[in-house]
């Protein structure tokens, strides 16, 4: 898919294939030394929130099938097992989808995979009813953000639903980058406005997932 004037403008060329970010050896060596920061032991808060707004505004059915690209824990994937949904959870780190299997292997409904979501295998396309990311396209920098989206359209049915929980503002130390990543409501409305239709966004600043998250971008698109 080619980038429009729009994106060119928000999210400048990468040299994606020699140096991305979201390549399984820089997230191996964090889960290698357990530095998980953005674990909270348990789903997201605000994970209810946005499936009621699926539910309410673009139909999420009952039993829907979920995607969730990298899932690290899992703890998400598993909530929304418990709710009745069929979710597929992958992460590109071996040792992610081995702790969430430590901790929810046996949980009906819930399939733990290893897989690079920028991959996307033939069983996967047009599969999917819904996908939740939460912190899996922010932890990509902004030249992979329009990569992370278009892979979402793959994944899902003709009127599939998107969700997100990114991040808009973060407090970082002064002089670090990331990960994570931030994206703002205007760069998000225009990497999905190819193949979605924005159903609702909302930015809140409830400090519900700590202290680097300054301002959270929840968002619900249905694919066209
Ligand atoms: C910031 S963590 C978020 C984990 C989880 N969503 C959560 O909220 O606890 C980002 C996760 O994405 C995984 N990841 C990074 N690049 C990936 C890729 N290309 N495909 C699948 N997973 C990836 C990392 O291993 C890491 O577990």
């Amino acid at each position: 898919m080619r980038k429009t004037s729009e994106e060119k403008k928000h999210f400048p060329s990468s040299k994606r294939n020699a140096q991305r970010i979201s390549s399984k050896d820089f997230w191996a060596d964090r889960w290698q030394n357990q530095n998980t920061p953005w674990d909270l032991a348990g789903p997201h808060p605000h994970l209810q929130m946005v499936v009621d707004l699926a539910k309410k505004l673009g139909g999420l059915s009952k039993g829907a099938k979920f995607s969730i690209p990298g899932c690290g824990r899992a703890h998400d994937g598993a909530q929304l097992a418990k709710d009745g949904y069929l979710v597929i959870a992958e992460d590109v780190v071996e040792r992610a989808i081995a702790e969430a299997k430590s901790q929810y292997q046996k949980l009906p409904g819930l399939t733990l995979r290893t897989g690079d979501f920028f991959n996307c295998p033939k069983e996967d396309l047009e599969a999917f009813d819904a996908i939740f990311d939460r912190a899996m396209m922010c932890a990509c920098p902004k030249t992979e953000h329009a990569a992370f989206v278009d892979q979402c359209a793959k994944r899902l049915k003709k009127g599939g639903l998107f969700l997100t929980l990114a991040f808009q503002e973060l407090n970082l130390d002064a002089g670090k980058e990331g990960p994570p990543y931030t994206i703002s409501e205007e760069e998000l409305r225009t990497l999905l406005s190819r193949n979605f239709e924005v159903l609702y966004t909302e930015l809140r600043n409830d400090g519900a997932t700590g202290v680097v998250v300054k301002m959270e971008l929840l968002c619900v698109a249905r694919k066209t």
